[in-house]
């Protein structure tokens, strides 16, 4: 992957000669791999017919160089692309705030080849969340789904569609710690599944499988078991390529 900035960094660093743009492109840190991925596709629905193909389109503006005439920091290339450039053909973007990332993080490191993820059609993509998939007996999308499950309902403005088609692929593997399946018994004896809603030493909050949010003190029960196997299944091998894509395009629309 090109890293433009780094490698200007060192050269930078190597001159001992910063001018100030270059000074502060140093905070802007590392980007996500899944977010440069989104930009790309970003850049796909939104840029492209003016940038073109490879960023170049319009005569004078070189977007596949990672700097800019205009704009120094990530700040600045925001809020030119939210303003828009008056009386210039660069329109103003109501990006949410995934889009808006991912377009920042594709900038910085402006790799046209990238391979995007490919999302296939939103519509078909619910009627395999709603029946083959069975994706509502465990998630919750608006009013449906069972009460208290992990709610998918904007999980587009917050996951880039890379890191969505991971967890479908391999949801052991990218559940994270918090999410893990809790199995609790009291003093008492009394059993319960769910999932934490927090936990520190001395309790933890559950949401149970019927939905009630519980909380236990930890020293007075007899069990408290933290699985690493997501209850998920990988849905690799129980769908196809194109129902993945459109199961994917899908969840990208839920955005509320
Ligand atoms: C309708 C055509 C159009 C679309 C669509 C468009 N741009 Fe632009 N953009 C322009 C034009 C024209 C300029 C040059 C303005 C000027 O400086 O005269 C520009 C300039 C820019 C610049 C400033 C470059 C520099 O060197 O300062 C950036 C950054 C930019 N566009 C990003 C984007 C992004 C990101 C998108 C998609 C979210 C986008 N543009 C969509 C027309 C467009
Ligand atoms: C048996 C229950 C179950 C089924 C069926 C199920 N999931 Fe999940 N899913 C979970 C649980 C529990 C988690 C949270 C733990 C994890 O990340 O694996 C999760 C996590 C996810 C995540 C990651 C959420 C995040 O915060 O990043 C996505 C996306 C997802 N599921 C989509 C789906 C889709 C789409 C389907 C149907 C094709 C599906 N799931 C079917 C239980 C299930």
């Amino acid at each position: 992957m090109s890293r433009p900035i780094f490698r200007r960094l060192s050269v930078c660093a190597a001159l001992l000669f910063c001018t100030s743009g270059l000074a502060q492109a140093q905070d802007h840190g590392d980007y996500d791999p899944a977010d440069i991925e989104y930009g790309l596709s970003v850049y796909r629905s939104q840029c492209v017919t003016c940038h073109g193909d490879s960023g170049d389109g319009i005569a004078g503006v070189n977007l596949r160089s990672g700097q800019f005439r205009r704009a120094v920091s990530d700040r600045d290339l925001r809020a030119l692309i939210a303003n828009g450039i008056p009386d210039t053909g660069m329109l103003a973007f109501d990006l949410d705030s995934a889009e808006m990332t991912g377009i920042i993080a594709f900038l910085r490191n402006p790799n046209f080849e990238l391979d995007a993820v490919t999302l296939g059609d939103e519509a078909r993509g619910r009627t395999i969340f709603e029946g083959k998939g069975d994706c509502l007996s465990c998630h919750r999308v608006g009013q449906e789904g069972p009460r208290g499950s992990v709610d998918l309902t904007s999980i587009g403005t917050t996951r880039a569609p890379s890191a969505l088609r991971r967890s479908l692929l391999d949801p052991t593997g990218t559940m994270r710690p918090i999410d893990r399946p809790v199995e609790i018994v009291t003093a008492a004896g009394e059993r319960f599944n769910g999932r934490r809603l927090n936990e520190d030493t001395y309790t933890v909050q559950i949401i149970d499988d019927q939905g009630r949010l519980r909380s236990f003190d930890k020293d007075r029960l007899q069990q408290f078991t933290v699985h690493t196997e997501s209850p998920m299944p990988s849905y690799g091998d129980e769908l196809e390529e194109q129902e993945l894509a459109d199961v994917l395009a899908y969840l990208v629309s839920l955005k509320r």
